[in-house]
């Protein structure tokens, strides 16, 4: 039975899952340990409000457990040493650098944390992969542990996490399954139930699969695939719409009725961001394109472009709109995370649209209820468009969405953040330069109500 758990990597995966098994296993020690002394101290931060991620009902549940069985440590040896089974859960971006540039894994992180489990590890252990990782990476973490560590049995697991951030814990406490791959070996079987009984404490059996370990690995890849796919169809749709009077809600509803095709996902929108979904599908495209299958490469390439497009689309159409200049105009963003309930920003369409129109010497306001004003200097800074000091001086972050709007020609709507829905429109009507345009890059306001108002209202797909 599995009495001691390590996580490496405190981040959204590794926090947020760590609290779930804390909470629901209080036989087990579960120790979260990072490189990032920052993140940690916020993790073990008294108020509970300060803690590193922003996800609904984290914070109740990190304070159930914390500093009972569930801790935040930057002593990664000393986890290692202690741990039965080992969670990896470290970050995998695209590659920036070498062959596979732009589109391979990342897989550093990943080898630094096999090196230093076989480096401290002097008793047997399960080693899982939480990170989402390429297929067959599993064989690439045993020959590291075989080959450097001090003799001792390593079994190798795969448990993507499907959590989507926004709604981690309600994900985490119910999912729709958890993956399990594992060798088809006695030790591997082995290993598979011990951690098969850690989930069995809240998960109903019959929702835990079980498969090889190359499986799990590719179901991953292939179930972000699948969704972010979904996104780009109803985007590309979106366009169509434009063009032809239909309007993209109504067609999205009527598909989604269908319960071949089912209703999620098919919410038309400025384009996908988060960290996962182009990293996956990017990952995807280059292990086919490894394998010599450039059909099944560029049928997955064809879900990026379209976000792509649509991203650039939604900047271009705000020039246009705003008679083919926004120098000097203010455009206030109203929401720079990456969708509503968190505070991830990476590659959020906020990003990209800002981008543009910085390109078009627009001045950008920003209010987003939980990006800070320095995150949003790094994200522009990391496209490398142009310099740190330019970027703050065409950007400014307020506090309140009012004074984000005064004075502003136009409204950009980039995350469907609930609160946004609330406002006092008519204020915000009254205090922006005429006339006055939104345009909303999430379909979130009632069109009606605010063309009544006195707004020149654009939404996606209609
Ligand atoms: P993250 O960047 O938020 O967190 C990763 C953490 O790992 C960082 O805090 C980093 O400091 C730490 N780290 C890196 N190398 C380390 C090392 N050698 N020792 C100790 N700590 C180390 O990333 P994340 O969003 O939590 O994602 C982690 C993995 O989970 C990725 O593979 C991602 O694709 C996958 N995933 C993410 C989500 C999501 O919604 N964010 C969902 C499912 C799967
Ligand atoms: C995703 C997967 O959903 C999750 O299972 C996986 O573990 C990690 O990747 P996440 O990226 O956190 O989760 O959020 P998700 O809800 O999938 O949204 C991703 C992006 O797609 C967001 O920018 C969201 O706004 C956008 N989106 C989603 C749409 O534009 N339309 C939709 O209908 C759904």
């Amino acid at each position: 039975m599995i009495k001691n758990i390590c996580c490496i990597g405190a981040g959204y995966v590794g926090g947020p899952t760590m609290a779930v098994i804390a909470a629901k296993c209080p036989n087990i020690k579960v120790t979260v340990v990072d490189l990032n002394q920052k993140r940690i101290a916020d993790w073990n931060d008294q108020n509970i409000d300060n803690i590193p991620v922003y996800e609904p009902g984290l914070g109740e549940i990190v304070l159930e457990s914390r500093n009972k069985n569930l801790f935040f440590s930057t002593n990664v040896d000393e986890a290692i040493d202690e741990a039965d089974l080992i969670f990896i859960s470290v970050n995998t971006p695209t590659k920036t650098y070498g062959s596979g540039k732009g589109m391979a894994a990342d897989l550093k992180y990943i080898e630094l944390c096999a090196r230093q489990i076989a480096r401290v590890a002097k008793n047997d252990k399960i080693v899982v992969e939480k990170s989402t990782l390429p297929v067959r990476t599993a064989e690439a973490i045993k020959s590291i542990l075989d080959n450097t560590g001090n003799g001792v049995q390593f079994q190798i697991l795969s448990n993507p996490e499907f959590l989507a951030e926004g709604t981690a814990v309600t994900d985490l406490l119910n999912p729709d399954r958890v993956l399990i791959g594992g060798e088809n070996s006695v030790e591997g079987q082995k290993a598979i139930q011990k951690l098969v009984d850690v989930y069995a404490n809240w998960v109903e059996r019959d929702k835990i699969l079980t498969t090889n370990v190359w499986s799990s690995e590719l179901s991953k890849l292939t179930a972000n695939a699948f969704l972010a796919q979904r996104v780009s169809s109803i985007n590309a749709i979106s366009e169509l719409c434009e063009k032809t009077g239909a309007n993209v809600n109504e067609v999205a509803k009527a598909i989604g009725m269908d319960s071949r095709i089912g209703p999620k996902f098919l919410k038309a929108s400025v384009g996908f961001g988060g960290s996962c979904f182009q990293k996956d599908i990017l990952n995807l495209v280059y292990i086919a394109k490894s394998f010599g299958l450039n059909e099944v490469a560029d049928y997955w390439e064809q879900v990026i472009i379209m976000n792509d497009h649509q991203k650039r689309r939604f900047s271009r159409n705000i020039v246009k709109t705003l008679y083919n200049t926004v120098a000097d105009k203010k455009i206030t963003f109203l929401g720079w995370a990456f969708k509503k309930d968190t505070n991830d920003t990476r590659e959020s369409a906020a990003i990209y649209v800002a981008d543009d129109l910085i390109n078009e010497q627009a001045r950008i306001a920003v209010y987003d209820p939980k990006v800070e004003s320095n995150q949003i200097q790094t994200d522009l800074n990391y496209l490398e468009s142009r310099s740190a000091s330019e970027n703050e001086k065409a950007t400014k972050c307020f506090d309140n969405p009012y004074d984000a709007c005064k004075d502003a020609h136009a409204i950009a709507i980039l995350t469907e953040w609930d609160e946004f829905k609330t406002y006092d429109w008519q204020k915000i009507y009254d205090n922006m330069l005429k006339p006055a345009f939104v345009f909303d890059g999430r379909n979130l306001l009632d069109a009606s109500k605010i063309k009544e108002i006195g707004f020149i209202y654009q939404s996606i797909g209609s």
